[in-house]
């Protein structure tokens, strides 16, 4: 194990590398890392410079993205053999220090084994827009999804097909308004781009097709441009949901909001089952509101999840570790 004196540059590139591999609204990577050298303590803050103004007005998708980003730092650092002290806005005065994790002492070797399984997963977990086979998700591991959802403050709920058509067809709604909204629409346009650059943005390779029989919205990120669209084809018709949601609706639930997805994405791809995102709805607040499942309570919905079996997403870049530490 190394011990916490030898946290040097190469270390925390390490633990950076792992912490930006989290998914982000547009592939942004909303955030900036900083050690403090003298409590061994790794912050992150919300890079205001990559905000999405028209699309994420109030930065809940750059917290979940950030929340997301916290969940892989803390898991590395305990993959490094150490206890990670997660804290969530740790300091009142000072709104963009979004999270931080420190490093104590030694972890139990069954923490270490626990850590290793679900770090691999880091590397592998790609967001895949294509479409899934009919195959249906196992129990058990539907179960597992939601006890680490709840482990990490946030609720998830796996809805019938009636109910999973109903949050769809919001999503739809969603989907035509924010294709028939400029600003929005120019905004998620400029998101997508070849990654050499800036290693920022999603790539066109890492899009998928529309659904032909129009069950699964998938988000249309090129907004209508007939010359980027990829030919439409059959999505599963009985499209598996996820609903991740919170008891509040504060800063502080939207980064557990992004602790609890990133740990359901990564139980999920151990087990091979893809995963994409669906928030065109989170993003409208009558719709945002819509999405409850008014018989479990006045929950707040923070994220929809596509999860099957299907083809792996191809990897989208990131910006250097160098260009988001400070
Ligand atoms: C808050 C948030 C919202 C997202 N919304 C969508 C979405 O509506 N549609 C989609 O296809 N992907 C969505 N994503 C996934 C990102 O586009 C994706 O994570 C990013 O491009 C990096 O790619 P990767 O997940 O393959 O690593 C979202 C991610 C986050 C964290």
């Amino acid at each position: 194990m190394t011990t916490i004196t030898a946290l040097d540059a190469a270390v925390l590139e390490e633990l950076v590398s792992a912490a930006v591999a989290a998914p982000s609204m547009h592939n942004t990577q909303p955030w900036r890392f900083r050690l403090e050298p003298r409590t061994h303590t790794v912050e992150i803050r919300a890079a205001l410079d990559r905000e999405l103004r028209a699309e994420d007005p109030e930065g809940r998708g750059l917290h979940v993205s950030v929340g997301a980003a916290a969940f892989n730092l803390r898991l590395a650092v305990a993959h490094r053999g150490w206890e990670p002290v997660l804290r969530l806005l740790p300091d009142p005065h000072e709104p963009q220090l979004l999270a931080s994790v420190r490093l104590t002492g030694r972890s139990s070797s069954a923490a270490g084994t626990r850590a290793r399984d679900l770090y691999d997963q880091i590397w592998r977990r790609h967001s895949s827009r294509q479409p899934f086979s009919p195959q249906a998700i196992p129990r058990a591991l539907r179960a597992e999804l939601v006890d680490a959802a709840h482990t990490e403050g946030a609720l998830l709920h796996l809805p019938d097909l009636d109910e999973s058509r109903r949050l769809l067809a919001l999503t739809r709604e969603a989907e035509v308004r924010t294709t028939t909204d400029r600003a929005r629409r120019e905004e998620s346009r400029r998101w997508v781009r070849p990654p050499a650059a800036t290693g920022f943005g999603i790539p066109p390779e890492a899009l998928g097709p529309q659904d032909a029989a129009g069950h699964v919205p998938m988000r249309d990120f090129t907004s209508l441009q007939p010359s980027t669209r990829l030919p439409s084809l059959p999505f599963e018709p009985r499209p598996q949901v996820a609903v991740l949601s919170t008891a509040h609706d504060r800063r502080a639930d939207w980064l557990r909001a992004g602790l609890a997805l990133q740990h359901v994405l990564l139980l999920a791809t151990r087990d091979q089952v893809r995963t994409s995102l669906l928030h065109q709805a989170i993003e409208w607040p009558d719709l945002r509101w819509m999405l409850r499942d008014t018989r479990n309570g006045p929950e707040h919905v923070q994220m929809l999840i596509r999860l099957g079996y299907g083809p792996d997403g191809p990897t989208t870049p990131r910006a250097a570790a160098s260009s988001t530490v400070d």
